[in-house]
């Protein structure tokens, strides 16, 4: 990294083009490599102290793209620099309506104003050879990109879906594969597939490591009317971080954590960490391990906890006790829009910083790290059975049983558990339900025993027996680690959607029968279900911030799946996908109006999403996205302010393909 900085000066080379290869240039008549070393990236250096967090800046975000920076450039003559000079109001506007076809559409490969081959590579120059032409992951399957690899695409094809966290390390591979158009799966998932092509993955991506690399992404693509994705993990169940013919900041890199014993923001003073945003689960959790404390992130082990997990609430096996991760965030520090570098906090950008925290993803703005609380280390207590029907369990005593434990999910969440829960059908007449974990935070065996001890007696009462197992931990990492496997995700044939149950509906026989009929009822005819009993309203309180305030009201998280094989035909396909959102997911609302769903375990095609993912938040986080995103230059599928623009193309009818053009409606 210090080679930016000393090699600052060599931004003199930059108008002795011409380029000659990718990666040379010529300088004196003489050709030499381009690389971040002899090229200087439009990179300066900023003292920590313009920032206003109270926490430095990481070494990358020192690395800046400033007036000065660009005013150098543009003194060397270099008119191509307004590629990349920062948003204007006036020269944006007109930027605008004379790049984009009839002012709606974003440019795309193939159009008059796509950038040319020498721009592509001055562009890489300045980021210091930090640009890849995306080549899909699985095209080593293939001859379509001309890297046919047997032992790479064995190996891709045996992890595809199983071990879901590699598409994690790619620079555009995503899980939700299907909104991506699903064209470069590996063959043995997809028999009749000869051809890979590169789809709904993004024309580019950048692999920053520093903040000037976003900044110049950023203006590049505002400038340039390119429609830009931020992927960090790729988990999201929407897809929301490919985008055909898009420019990528790929996010994973920004690795960075810091461990402050005692950090005071605001009326905050504890222990907290800054972590740069390709921090995962497994790290931050490590992290907080070797520091003695705790942090509240996801289950999933490789989930982006800083990244479009806690921009978008996050849910934690710690939610019952301690709130969403976005509820725990002291500051953050940004790329907006307008290419420029901010601190997000109480006191900096307080209207952002509330926005962000819960608003989603790719919205306002490319956050390259986030300060957040820690806690106290903290014992766990985790139990597990499995509730199956068979020789002695009825399909009746099965259900009834399921409905002890419903009913007491208030009690559970009041005690700060977390139980996630799984119910399927498994053949006719058969149902298998596995808790997996019940997860006690704070308590011992004896008080987690002595808390269920009234449902194993209704369990007991109903004529059915199972086997608690229950393991205590004298720390949150250990028992998370115990609990929670890596999870297949990356199927094409599979949708989800997702409900928050509200809390109101325990509170009210009738509306509990309707709402366990509900869930019975979809199980019953395949759905596969995967919920949680948690609450995001702790006692100490939570901060006022973007979160879904069906958060607030729920004790029930639950994600309902349609699957199907790839073999079926593309009618039975679509009734499957059509089923889940317009019949099953139906019934769900139906018995929770005005609830909500979370954003990240969305259905795709959610009805009246910004109700649903937003609630009441929902018309000041549209005002905020005008006043700091006028120019639409952040798009992710539902995201805030996202109903201005469509895609060209659906899938199966009605499923917005990322495999197409985006335009503004
Ligand atoms: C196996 C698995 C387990 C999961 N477990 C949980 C869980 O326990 N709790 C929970 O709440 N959710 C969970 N999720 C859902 C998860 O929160 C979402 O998938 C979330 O979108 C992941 O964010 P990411 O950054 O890792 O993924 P990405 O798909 O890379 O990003 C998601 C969205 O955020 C945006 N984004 C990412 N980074 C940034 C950034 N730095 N700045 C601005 N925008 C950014 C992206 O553009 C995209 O729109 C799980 C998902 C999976 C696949
Ligand atoms: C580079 O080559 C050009 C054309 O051959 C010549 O005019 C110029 O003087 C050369 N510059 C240097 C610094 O050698
Ligand atoms: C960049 O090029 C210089 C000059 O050829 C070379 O010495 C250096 O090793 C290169 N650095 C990288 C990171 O490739
Ligand atoms: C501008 O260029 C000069 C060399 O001409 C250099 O000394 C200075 O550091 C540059 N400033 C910035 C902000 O890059
Ligand atoms: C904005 O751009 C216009 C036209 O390019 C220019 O005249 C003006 O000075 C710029 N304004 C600012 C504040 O940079
Ligand atoms: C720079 O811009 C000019 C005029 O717009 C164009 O002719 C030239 O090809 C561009 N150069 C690069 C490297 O993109
Ligand atoms: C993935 O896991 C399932 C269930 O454990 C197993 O049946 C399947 O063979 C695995 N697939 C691969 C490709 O490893
Ligand atoms: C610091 O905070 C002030 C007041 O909110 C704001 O005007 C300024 O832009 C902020 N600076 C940064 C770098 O975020
Ligand atoms: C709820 O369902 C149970 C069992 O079907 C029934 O006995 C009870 O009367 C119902 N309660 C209400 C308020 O509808
Ligand atoms: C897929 O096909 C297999 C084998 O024919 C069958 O057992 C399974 O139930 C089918 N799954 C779905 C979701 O249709």
């Amino acid at each position: 990294m210090s080679c930016f900085r000393a090699a600052a000066v060599a931004a003199l080379l930059i108008p002795l083009l011409p380029i000659v290869g990718a990666q040379t240039i010529v300088v004196e008549n003489a050709t030499i490599p381009a690389n971040e070393s002899t090229i200087a990236p439009a990179v300066a250096s900023v003292d920590a102290h313009e920032s206003n967090s109270t926490a430095d800046l990481f070494v990358g975000e020192t690395l800046q793209l400033t007036d000065a920076v660009l005013a150098n450039l543009t003194e060397l003559e270099l008119s191509n620099i307004t590629l990349f000079s920062f948003q204007n109001e006036s020269s944006s506007t007109e930027t605008l309506s004379k790049r984009t076809i009839f002012g709606k559409c974003k440019t795309y490969p193939g159009d008059y104003f796509w950038p040319s081959e020498l721009t592509w590579r001055l562009f890489n120059i300045l980021l210091g050879d930090a640009l890849i032409e995306t080549v899909p992951y699985a095209s080593s399957c293939y001859d379509s990109f001309e890297n046919f690899d047997a032992a790479k695409c064995n190996f891709i094809t045996n992890n595809w879906i199983n071990a879901s966290i590699y598409h994690t390390e790619d620079p555009t591979s995503v899980n939700a594969v299907l909104f991506q158009g699903s064209t470069c799966m590996p063959p043995a998932l997809v028999p009749a597939e000869t051809e890979c092509s590169i789809g709904g993955y993004p024309a580019y991506s950048v692999a920053v490591r520093n903040v000037a690399q976003i900044q110049l992404a950023v203006n590049f693509a505002r400038n340039l009317n390119l429609r830009l994705v931020i992927k960090n993990t790729g988990h999201d169940f929407s897809a929301k971080s490919v985008g055909m013919g898009a420019l990528s900041i790929w996010t994973h890199n920004l690795k960075q954590t810091q461990f402050f014993k005692n950090y005071w923001q605001g009326s905050y003073y504890g222990p907290a960490f800054k972590l740069g945003t390709g921090v995962q689960a497994f790290e931050a959790y490590e992290a907080a391990r070797q520091h003695g404390v705790t942090i509240v992130g996801g289950e999933g082990r490789t989930v982006g906890v800083m990244g479009g997990f806690l921009l978008g609430g996050g849910h934690s096996p710690l939610s019952s006790l301690y709130g969403m991760g976005a509820d725990q965030v002291l500051s953050m520090e940004v790329v907006t829009a307008d290419g420029r570098f901010v601190t997000a906090s109480e006191t900096s950008h307080p209207d952002l910083f509330w926005a962000l925290r819960g608003g989603g993803g790719s919205t306002f703005g490319v956050v390259t790290s986030v300060v957040v609380k820690a806690y106290p280390k903290i014992k766990v207590t985790t139990m597990t059975y499995l509730l199956a029907t068979g020789p002695s369990v009825t399909v009746d005593q099965f259900w009834a049983a399921l409905r002890a434990f419903f009913d007491g999910f208030i009690t559970y969440t009041d005690a700060g558990n977390y139980e996630y829960f799984r119910i399927s059908k498994v053949g006719e007449g058969q149902f298998i339900s596995d808790m997996g974990p019940w997860f006690a935070p704070g308590m011992s065996k004896a008080q987690l025993e002595e808390l269920v001890a009234p449902l194993f007696a209704k369990f007991e009462a109903l004529g059915v027996h199972v086997d608690p197992v229950y393991t205590e931990y004298d720390d949150y990492y250990d028992a998370w680690l115990a609990s929670f496997p890596v999870e297949p995700f990356a199927s094409d044939s599979i949708r989800q959607a997702s409900r928050l149950f509200p809390k109101s509906n325990w509170q009210d026989a009738a509306k509990l029968n309707a709402t366990f009929d509900a869930v019975k009822s979809v199980v019953e005819e395949g759905g596969y279900l995967i919920a949680f009993n948690i609450a995001a309203a702790p006692k100490g309180g939570y901060p006022d911030n973007a979160v879904n305030p069906a958060w607030r009201n729920t004790v029930l998280h639950a994600i309902l799946a349609s699957l199907w094989n790839v073999s079926n035909s593309e009618a039975d396909i679509k009734a499957a996908s059509d089923k889940l959102t317009f019949d099953w997911m139906q019934r769900w609302r139906d018995v929770s109006p005005g609830a909500g769903s979370y954003m990240s375990e969305a259905d795709y095609i959610e009805p009246d999403f910004t109700q649903a993912f937003f609630g009441s938040k929902y018309p000041k986080l549209y005002r905020l996205k005008q006043l700091y995103d006028p120019f639409g230059v952040f798009y992710a599928h539902t995201a805030v302010g996202s109903e201005d623009w469509q895609m060209s193309e659906k899938i199966l009818g009605n499923l917005p393909s990322q495999n197409s053009r985006l335009c503004r409606k």
